[in-house]
């Protein structure tokens, strides 16, 4: 197909759907962009900040316009993901819908039937695969550096403001929400052999209280061919800066390893009034006057791109739901605190 200029819609331009929307706006091969989302004040500000064709408080009226191509579903509280992702999917729309892929396995199973008969790509945000440090891993793999895969660890706490927000709206585990991004990271690095056991443990300690969730998750995973690696996600951190995200990840072949610290303790603000801070330390990352800093900006655009250009999406929906399938797991495994075999019964 040749390469042509598309229309795009978001919905929900909370804190993600505002950068998902800023980088549309600014693409060369992005035509318009149309906005959908439920609270007036915002949906105002940000329709102004990306001069939105359309904004509108329902997004099934984006649905309803054939000249929109592609949408990005970036809703929240999480139940919303699968019922508005299928209406886009039956409006034959390509998709981005963020993480978690959905709430169950028969919905991701839904979905990715929607997305293949109607031939339209579909993919779940998971941004860090498109972290440079995270990048480099898997092209160290590919060339043969780091030689056979045998073990691997992320260690990644964020701050509590975004365990309190994401506990605040929904009742759903740091496997579901945190670990998920690394999980897809990893078994996306050790492609060609499946999971086949998961066993995780939940601490209960601060956010129980206020939200009946667990503070952090430790998750271990088999792989069919022997290799093991370990996930550890959590989101009680005391405040280092809005939204302050932190990993380590060690990756170890045959022939080489990898250590990597992508802990953010590298820029300190001091200043009289808040004291010390560490900017730019978030997730997806975040606008620095006319760069972009951080995963979510290059996601964005190979989004655009595969969808204006024909190309692949870098996350396959088949991946997406092997990454909902070890979550689901760990959750259930640290409930009985037994082991829990893959696949599990649907
Ligand atoms: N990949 C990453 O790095 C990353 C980081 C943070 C969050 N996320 C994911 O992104 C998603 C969004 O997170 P967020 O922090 O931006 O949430 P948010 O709560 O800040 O924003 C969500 C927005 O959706 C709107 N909304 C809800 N129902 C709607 C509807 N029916 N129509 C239109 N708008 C609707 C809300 O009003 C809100 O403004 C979450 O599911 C989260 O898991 C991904």
């Amino acid at each position: 197909m040749a390469s042509r200029k598309i229309n795009v819609g978001i919905i929900g331009t909370g804190w993600i759907g505002e950068i998902r929307a800023k980088v549309c706006a600014n693409h060369p091969l992005v035509d318009s962009v149309h906005i959908a989302e439920i609270d007036p004040a915002k949906l105002a500000r940000v329709g102004e900040e990306t001069r939105a064709k359309t904004a509108t408080t329902d997004y099934r009226e984006l649905l309803r316009r054939d000249d929109i191509d592609a949408i990005f579903v970036c809703s929240t509280p999480e139940t919303t993901h699968y019922p508005i992702t299928k209406d886009c999917l039956l409006a034959r729309k390509h998709t981005l819908l963020e993480k978690p892929m959905g709430l169950a396995l028969q919905e991701a199973d839904e979905m990715m039937t929607l997305a293949k008969k109607a031939s339209l790509k579909f993919t779940i945000g998971y941004t860090q695969r498109f972290n440079p440090k995270y990048a480099y891993v898997k092209q160290s793999l590919l060339n043969g550096t780091l030689g056979r895969p045998v073990t691997a660890l992320v260690s990644r706490n964020v701050s509590r403001s975004i365990g309190n927000k994401i506990g605040g709206r929904i009742r759903l585990s740091p496997a579901v929400m945190e670990a998920t991004h690394d999980i897809d990271f990893i078994l996306w690095c050790l492609e060609g052999t499946k999971p086949v056991r998961v066993y995780a443990q939940s601490v209960y300690r601060i956010m129980e209280q206020a939200h009946g969730v667990p503070d952090c998750q430790w998750i271990m995973v088999t792989m069919e061919d022997g290799t093991a690696f370990t996930i550890g996600a959590g989101w009680a951190l005391p405040p280092g800066y809005p939204h302050f995200s932190t990993a380590t990840l060690e990756f170890v072949g045959t022939e080489g390893a990898l250590l990597i610290d992508d802990s953010h303790r590298d820029i300190v603000l001091n200043t009289m009034r808040g004291g010390m801070t560490l900017p730019l330390s978030t997730m997806p990352g975040e606008q620095v006057a006319h760069v972009y800093q951080g995963p979510m900006e290059a996601e964005t655009i190979h989004f655009v791109e595969a969808v204006a250009l024909d190309r692949a999406v870098l996350v396959t929906p088949e991946q997406a739901r092997q990454v909902m399938e070890i979550t689901l797991a760990a959750d259930l495994s640290a409930e009985c605190h037994q082991p829990v075999s893959l696949p599990l019964q649907t």
